[in-house]
């Protein structure tokens, strides 16, 4: 049987050091775990004027999260919590009132910063969004790679140290997302 991921990186930005991190966990996946993009640059800022609209670009973000066995978060800290696109994915996802597709969803989340802290203070945020929304959260190990930038060389390739450290947690990951019966 083979397990469906869906990937969300919290930046936007091309040279993102949270996509190279997400891309090297995604690399390390077995071949029954795949791993899809869930796109979230091109999302309105939710409205709940929108609920009963139709919006393409929410249909597609929730029918995603929805299909997928576990949503791994990929995410730097902006300014003590998570960036105000991930929120913007999180409650698209939530709504329209009873119709959350969190509920009961198989999470993980990933931080990195430049900073000492690591993002941890998004990744908590997170967790705690999570919490309300009912959703089934990774407790451990909890991963907030700090001074990340030192963990990544010219061409972004994750140090082996770090290499090392991410592969326990894919081990873990790999296990929560594909055992049916937690
Ligand atoms: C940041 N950054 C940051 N870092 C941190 O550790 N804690 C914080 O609260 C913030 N706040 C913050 C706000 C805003 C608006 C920006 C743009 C940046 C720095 C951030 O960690 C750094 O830019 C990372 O490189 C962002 O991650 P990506 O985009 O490289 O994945």
């Amino acid at each position: 049987t083979s397990t469906n991921v869906a990937l969300i990186i919290g930046s936007l930005r091309k040279a993102s050091i949270n996509r190279k991190f997400a891309e090297f966990i995604v690399s390390q996946l077995p071949d029954n775990v795949t791993a899809t993009e869930v796109h979230i640059a091109d999302l309105p800022l939710y409205n709940q004027d929108y609920d009963d609209q139709t919006i393409d670009s929410y249909d597609r973000v929730r029918k995603q999260i929805k299909d997928a066995d576990a949503v791994l978060i990929v995410t730097p800290e902006h300014n003590r919590t998570m960036p105000a696109a991930l929120k913007n994915v999180i409650d698209i996802a939530s709504r329209p009132y009873k119709q959350s597709v969190w509920e009961g969803k198989k999470v993980a989340v990933v931080t990195a910063s430049p900073g000492t802290y690591g993002g941890r203070a998004s990744g908590l945020d997170v967790r705690k969004s999570m919490q309300m929304l009912s959703a089934q959260m990774m407790i451990r190990p909890e991963v907030y790679l700090g001074h990340a930038t030192d963990s990544l060389d010219d061409e972004g390739n994750v140090s082996d140290r770090t290499q090392k450290f991410l592969q326990k947690f894919v081990n873990e990951f790999v296990i929560f997302a594909g055992n049916t019966s937690a």
